[in-house]
């Protein structure tokens, strides 16, 4: 398989037990609530507007998936930054390009509506990931995470 086979569309709601399988399958733990939070904002709250993506094979089967937000800001005006929450390729897929794949429509589509910068938090310790999103043109950013342990 190669990208030509696969279609990048707009998450649907239907995609949430493909998205909780692919989940599981990269984590080895599965997170059913978390994703029905995720959802139940993604499709039934107005004030953010869907920027979430689906890879599909030819045969309909889901192989990954991206999510993130858009703030939809005062008088309706939206911001100039989105997140990107979550990305996960189905481990039978990776190394396809694929992940590549869901960035560039990802950031394509955020282009559209006026978007001008996307932040994404990953864990310091997932090297894996960082190279990822290092070979996908992102960067630490200025700010920096604070955190204190109560
Ligand atoms: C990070 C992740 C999304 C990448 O997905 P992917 O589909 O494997 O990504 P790509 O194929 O675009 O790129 C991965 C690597 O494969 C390489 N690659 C792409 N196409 C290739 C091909 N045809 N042959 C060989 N290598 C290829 C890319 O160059 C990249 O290598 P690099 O990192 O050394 O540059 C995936 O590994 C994943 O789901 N990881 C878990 C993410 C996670 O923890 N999510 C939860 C919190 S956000």
């Amino acid at each position: 398989m190669n990208e030509s086979n696969i279609q990048i569309r707009l998450m649907k709601a239907d995609d949430f037990d493909a998205i909780v399988g692919i989940d599981e399958k990269v984590l080895k733990t599965s997170r059913p609530e978390y994703y029905k939070m995720k959802f139940e904002k993604l499709f039934e709250t107005k004030d953010y507007l869907p920027a979430s993506l689906v890879a599909e094979q030819e045969d309909g089967t889901v192989v990954g998936f991206i999510m993130g937000e858009i703030y939809m800001g005062e008088y309706g005006i939206f911001q100039e930054e989105a997140s990107l929450d979550t990305i996960g390729v189905d481990p039978d897929n990776q190394y396809k390009g694929i992940g590549e794949q869901l960035i560039n429509e990802f950031i394509d589509h955020l282009k559209k509506v006026g978007v001008q910068k996307i932040n994404t938090l990953v864990d310091w310790n997932d090297s894996k990931l960082i190279h990822f999103f290092s070979a996908n043109k992102f960067s630490p950013s200025k700010t920096i995470n604070l955190e204190r342990r109560l």
